[in-house]
């Protein structure tokens, strides 16, 4: 959450490189949007409540003449708001009393009410209600000529989390960063160096990334970086070659991004797959693992912490590891798993699903599990995440960046791999050759498949238009679809702000059945795979009490059409499969329908892409 960015080079225009930096980092939070430059021996900063398109156009009111000055040195803040509401007063970046210091904070200062009443008994005047301000004045405070020895000191009394970048008016030749929990990563041009939270702001100029770890303070120059501990001793970490290409954080011709990452999953399940399936030993290969076969045979429980969707899509995976690796498997909602003090035994594998690689509380799952002595792994698509570094060992999805705020390439990859680990658990146990290539085939259509349900695009809108002024939705599934149904409820209620539920079709007697009228459809997920004859009777129940009835169904099934109003066609295909099929119909529907609203589908309200705080 929040995104930063930093630039110091000759090369370019400092402004017009923060303010690209933060338009595609604006899915970590869009609250407001703000940057500081060094310019006529003054730190001048500009910032603006919402998006980055109003910095912009304040920029434009304000300093139309930036492009004639040379600007070397800059940071720049998007900010989701935690402490203290989205107004000028709380923009980043933040100045001290004598505005010769500045700084962009991505994170959550536990301690900061106390450092605040601190500095205040010390005559220090805060000008925000935020955490963050703290940070400045401490820096301020601390300085002896040296701007890292200063941010040293000040990330010594800090308690919580933190990536930050600072600029000092008496250095503008250097800017310094410091992380602890949030993300910085730092693009090591020619002549120019960029430091953001995330790749997808320096994939447009350079490739090659050092991610920093915690307790790392780097001293960033056009001509490189220099890490160190935060007692002065340097450290060396390692330069990723990122292989993200510039247009794959672009729209490309969509509206939205959502659109486009829908559009795009056929080819991002065929990357996750790629290289992947060994059709000789009907198995598949995950190296990144690291497991010997002895080893996996060891493994006898697999917990799955994850949030949101990546959670949805670690059901999906519990499915699959007790069906066909007959491994127990349980599910946790990552902060549960953190504070609920889990019982983890010796061979017990802690799956961490992360598309982001950065969400705190799967972090806090990471390291919990890792203090139990269990395994653990990442389930992650960016490349050099926290969560990815942290576990050391896992899967990457190659799903390419994931821009839209609601998750939708993410989930299709997720379980792809997941139903790859599972036919590689599987394999390594019970799981026969011929099941094996039964599996592998499978895996291999899953994107012909999925590209057969973006064909239905158009009677799918038009379902979504039917429905769009409804404001009340019931998700029913079970089995291999009760996941997919809390999927497609999620991502309803995130960008179209209806209300939606996921729930077990069986569940529904259970309590939520009294909600059922007219005006509260029930969108039953009624493939014909193991459970459709139960569903069918739910959907009756359903429509007995007048709602009315969307259905998922397999193309073909005529049994469907009585026992509802209307159909969303899902191509043929085994159990395994239907969960990740279906579900790209039903972000389809959400779509259609959050479109058909008017909603801010990028960018839903309250919502950011990266949750790094509990
Ligand atoms: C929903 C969505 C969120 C994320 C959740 C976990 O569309 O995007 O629910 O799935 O915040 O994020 P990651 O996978 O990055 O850990």
């Amino acid at each position: 959450m929040c995104g930063i960015v930093g630039y110091i080079g000759k090369k370019r225009n400092a402004i017009d490189t923060l303010i690209d930096g933060l338009k595609r980092l604006e899915y970590r939070g869009y609250d407001s949007a703000g940057f500081a430059v060094i310019n006529n021996n003054k730190i001048k900063t500009i910032k603006e409540t919402g998006k980055v398109v109003g910095l912009q156009r304040k920029l434009q009111e304000e300093w139309s003449e930036y492009k004639d000055t040379s600007i070397n040195l800059g940071i720049a803040h998007t900010r989701w708001a935690t402490h203290g509401e989205p107004n000028h007063d709380n923009c980043h970046p933040h100045c001290d009393n004598n505005e010769k210091f500045a700084i962009v904070h991505n994170g959550i200062i536990e301690n900061y009410q106390a450092l605040k009443t601190q500095l205040e008994l010390k005559g220090c005047k805060f000008n925000s209600e935020t955490d963050s301000e703290v940070i400045v004045h401490l820096i301020s405070e601390c300085f002896e000529g040296d701007l890292a020895q200063a941010v040293a000191a000040t990330v010594k009394k800090l308690e919580g989390t933190f990536g930050i970048a600072a600029i000092a008016l008496e250095d503008s030749n250097s800017m310094v960063v410091a992380r602890s929990g949030s993300p910085i990563a730092i693009g090591i041009g020619n002549d120019e160096t960029i430091v953001a939270s995330d790749i997808a702001a320096l994939v447009a100029y350079t490739k090659r990334v050092i991610f920093l770890d915690d307790d790392d303070l780097a001293v960033i120059t056009a001509d490189g970086v220099d890490i160190r501990t935060l007692n002065n001793v340097p450290v060396s970490r390692e330069t990723t070659h990122i292989d993200w290409d510039t247009t794959d954080a672009e729209k490309g011709g969509y509206e939205h991004f959502m659109m486009k990452e829908i559009y795009e999953q056929p080819t991002a399940i065929s990357n996750s797959i790629r290289g992947r399936l060994d059709f000789k030993l009907e198995t598949a290969v995950l190296n990144g693992l690291n497991f010997t076969p002895i080893e996996m045979a060891q493994i006898n429980r697999i917990i799955i912490a994850a949030c949101g969707t990546s959670m949805h899509a670690g059901m999906v995976g519990e499915y699959y590891f007790e069906d066909l690796a007959s491994i127990p498997t349980e599910v946790e909602q990552a902060a549960e798993f953190r504070y609920r003090n889990p019982i983890i035994e010796k061979n017990s594998l802690v799956l961490a699903i992360s598309q982001s690689g950065e969400t705190a509380d799967t972090l806090a799952a990471v390291k919990e599990a890792q203090n139990k002595g269990a395994i653990v792994a990442g389930l992650c698509n960016v490349v050099g995440s926290t969560i990815a570094r942290e576990t050391g060992r896992g899967v990457y999805l190659h799903a390419g960046p994931e821009i839209g705020v609601a998750s939708t390439k993410a989930f299709t990859c997720q379980t792809t791999v997941l139903l790859m680990l599972a036919l590689k658990l599987g394999r390594n146990r019970r799981l026969s050759g011929q099941d094996g290539m039964k599996l592998i085939k499978e895996i291999n259509n899953i994107s012909t498949l999925v590209e057969t349900v973006l064909e239905q695009a158009d009677n799918i809108a038009q379902i979504a238009k039917k429905y769009a002024k409804m404001n009340n939705f019931f998700f029913i599934g079970r089995g291999y679809l009760f996941p997919a149904a809390l999927e497609g409820a999620l991502k309803l209620k995130e960008i179209s702000y209806v209300h939606a539920e996921g729930y077990h079709a069986a569940e529904l007697k259970h309590g939520p059945i009294a909600l059922l009228e007219e005006s509260v459809p029930v969108l039953a997920l009624a493939n014909d795979i193991a459970g459709k004859d139960k569903i069918i009777g739910n959907m009756q129940e359903c429509r007995a009490r007048k709602s009315p009835v969307i259905a998922t169904a397999t193309i073909g099934d005529k049994s469907i059409e009585e026992h509802s109003d209307d159909i969303i066609w899902i191509p043929e295909c085994s159990e395994f499969v239907a969960p990740i099929v279906t579900v790209v119909a039903l972000q389809l529907f959400s779509y259609y329908f959050a479109y058909e609203r008017g909603c801010d589908i990028d960018q839903p309200r309250n919502l950011a892409k990266s949750v790094t705080v509990e």
